[in-house]
Parts: C-alpha cells; sequence; structure tokens
C-alpha cells in the first residue's frame, strides 16, 4: 500500500512537472491574441490586382505595365525588374507604386502543372527544415527554396536595392497568390531579418500554410504588418493539414487572417470580411467552413487569379526587349530597367 501511495503519488509529481514544463514552453510561444496588423480594404483591391498580373506571360505587356491585367487599380506602376527562373517556372516582379509610395513586389503562384495536381500534393508536405536562426521553426523545404534558392532571390533584393537608389525610402509591400503567398510570405520576412527594412507589408492571397506554430509565433513578432486573405471555402488555405491534436508537430498558419464570405440566407446574402484573430487559426474564420472549392481559390475581391492557361510555363517574348534583359546558363532571365545603366553588374551572365 504504502509503496503503491509512493509510486502513485510520484506519478502525480512528475505528471504536473511535465505539465508543468509543457503549459511554460506553449505560454512562450503563445500567440498574442490582441496584436492586430491594420487590414485596408482599398489596398487589398490593389494588391490583388498586383498579384494577378504577375501570372502573365507575355513578357513585353508586363514589362511595359501595358497587360489586360496591368490597368485599373495599378496603372502608373513602374516595373523595375522582372525575374523568370525557367529552371523552375518561377515569376515574380518589382516595381514602384508612386500613389502608395511603395515598392511592390509581387510573385506568381504555380503554374507547371494542373491547379488540381497541385493542391493534392499539399496534402502531403512535410514541415522539413529549420527556419536559419529560429530555434524550433520549422517550415516546407519546396516553398522555402522556391524564394530562398533560386534565382529569384538576388535578383529581388537587387531590384529593391535599386528602387531605393532611386527614390529613396519607400515602403516595401510584398504580395501574391497561393504559392506566389508561400514566396511572398518568406520574402517579407527575408526583408526584415537579413536585411533590416524598416516598413514591410506582406499581404497574401490564398496562401498554403508554410510552417509550424513556432514559426508563426516568430512571423508574427518580426512581421506584425502580415495579411492573409482567405476567400470562403478556397481549398489551399487549409493545406497542409493543420492537426489540433498534435500541436507540437503540425502546420500553423502565422496572422492575421481576413476571410471573405457570404453571410445571410436565401435573398439576403451579403459578402462579408471577417478580421480574424491573431492566432493565425481562427477556429471562425476559414476553418470554420470546409475548404473544398478550387473556384474560390482563382477569384478574389472580384479579380481573376491564376494563369490565362494552366500546364505549360511558356513565356512570350518580344526580341526588342533583349537590351533590357540578363540570362545566365540555365535559361533564367531578368529584364532590367536599370540594366542598361549598369550594364556589367551581373558578372558571368551574358546578354541575351
Ligand atoms: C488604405 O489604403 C489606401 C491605399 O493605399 C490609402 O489611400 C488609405 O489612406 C488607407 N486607409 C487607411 C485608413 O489607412
Ligand atoms: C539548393 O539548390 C541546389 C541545386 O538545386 C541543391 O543542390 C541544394 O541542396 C539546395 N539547397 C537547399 C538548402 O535547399
Amino acid at each position: 500500500m504504502e509503496r503503491n501511495g509512493w509510486s502513485l503519488g510520484g506519478l502525480i509529481i512528475l505528471t504536473c512537472l511535465l505539465v508543468a514544463v509543457g503549459a511554460r514552453e506553449l505560454r512562450v510561444k503563445h500567440l498574442d491574441l490582441d496584436h492586430k496588423a491594420a487590414y485596408n480594404h482599398t489596398l487589398a483591391t490593389i494588391l490583388v490586382q498586383y498579384a494577378s498580373a504577375v501570372y502573365i506571360s507575355d513578357m513585353t505587356e508586363l514589362f511595359s505595365w501595358t497587360c489586360s491585367r496591368c490597368d485599373g487599380l495599378t496603372e502608373g506602376f513602374e516595373i523595375i525588374e522582372l525575374i523568370v527562373d525557367v529552371e523552375h517556372c518561377l515569376q515574380a516582379y518589382v516595381g514602384v507604386a508612386k500613389d502608395l509610395n511603395s515598392v511592390v513586389i509581387a510573385f506568381r503562384g504555380t503554374q507547371e502543372h494542373s491547379i488540381q495536381n497541385w493542391i493534392q500534393d499539399l496534402y502531403w508536405k512535410q514541415l522539413d527544415i529549420n527556419y536559419p536562426g529560429m530555434p524550433d521553426a520549422m517550415v516546407h523545404h519546396g516553398f522555402y527554396s522556391a524564394y530562398h534558392n533560386t534565382t529569384i532571390r538576388p535578383c529581388v533584393l537587387n531590384a529593391v536595392k535599386t528602387a531605393q537608389e532611386m527614390y529613396g525610402d519607400l515602403n516595401i509591400m510584398v504580395t501574391g497568390h497561393s504559392m506566389g503567398g508561400a514566396m511572398a510570405a518568406f520574402c517579407g520576412l527575408d526583408l526584415m531579418v537579413n536585411h533590416e527594412a524598416k516598413s514591410v507589408q506582406v499581404m497574401t492571397f490564398g496562401q498554403p500554410r508554410i510552417g509550424n506554430a513556432v514559426f508563426a509565433s516568430y512571423y508574427s513578432e518580426l512581421l506584425p504588418n502580415a495579411i492573409r486573405v482567405t476567400n470562403d471555402h478556397d481549398i489551399v488555405p487549409h493545406l497542409p493539414p493543420y492537426y489540433s491534436c498534435f500541436p507540437q508537430k503540425t502546420y500553423h498558419h502565422f496572422p492575421r487572417e481576413v476571410w471573405l464570405h457570404n453571410v445571410g440566407l436565401e435573398s439576403l446574402i451579403y459578402p462579408d470580411e471577417k478580421i480574424c484573430d491573431g492566432s493565425g487559426e481562427d477556429p471562425s474564420c476559414s476553418r470554420s467552413v470546409a475548404g473544398n472549392s478550387i473556384a474560390d481559390h482563382l477569384v478574389y475581391y472580384g479579380v481573376k487569379l491564376g494563369g490565362e492557361t494552366w500546364g505549360s510555363c511558356k513565356i512570350v517574348m518580344d526580341q526588342r526587349l533583349a537590351q533590357f534583359g540578363i540570362q545566365d546558363l540555365q535559361g533564367n532571365f531578368v529584364l532590367s530597367t536599370s540594366s542598361t545603366l549598369k550594364p556589367s553588374s551581373e558578372t558571368g551572365k551574358s546578354s541575351i
């Protein structure tokens, strides 16, 4: 009896210790529910047009900002650099929106496979690398390296520098849709962490999860001005899956979500924009519905996102653009409005 009593007591003490340790760890990593990134509807309707335009495959139209998606609220935008990573089928641009007093950086979503296949693959993405310099912060290697380990990153950073040399200290707004949103998220963080940018704002549309809860916690601390817009039943923000029973192992969105959805019944339906809590995983936002729609993934604020055609990485380029371009051995290239001024800035690369 005595022995059993002791071991039971011991067990209880041990359990309490484990709970205490667990609780302390959770408290440290707990997200601040009151932290607010300001959501600006007008700005969202502008940035979604930038995120839509980066899908255009006609380089001439995009570079001169004359494409079919390059008007409306983005009129007057001035491209500094257009970056195409042919090897990995990625596309991004950096430019200056004087009306926003900002550098705008936009990343294209996936184009390579059918959108259905790409979404199916998202179910199986592992948290497989550690984010550098952030203990216990895990992210998905594929999304991470699409930004960090391709021609995209050095070109984007170079273009931001050029823009600031030309126009002084501008704000930086980073945007993208779908996988482009994941890249935008990594880019914004990179600018804050590794480049000491002062004012970086990230706004993504239909972005998948990219890291675990520890990563989300670092993210909201380092980049509080981040908004993830989700749309109704869009499936992609639900992926890779969130497993509430494995809080230490699961993917976890960073805050702050803004959920576009319809409220009301029958003839009294009207659109609503719900500003979600600071947890990143507000159960009353997109998580309150089944993520079962691809159609909801492809239109945000009435703006079409996604390519004009799927399943190809084809680009259309006019010979007149050659004077602005620099190409590397893999066929990746960057078109830059400032390349004519600094023709030898990219050593080892030839002119196209
Ligand atoms: C929202 O963004 C628009 C466009 O940048 C800006 O003109 C407006 O002042 C902003 N509103 C607020 C309340 O910050
Ligand atoms: C970066 O890409 C190269 C070549 O594609 C690959 O060998 C390397 O392992 C990658 N590094 C990381 C950290 O992903």
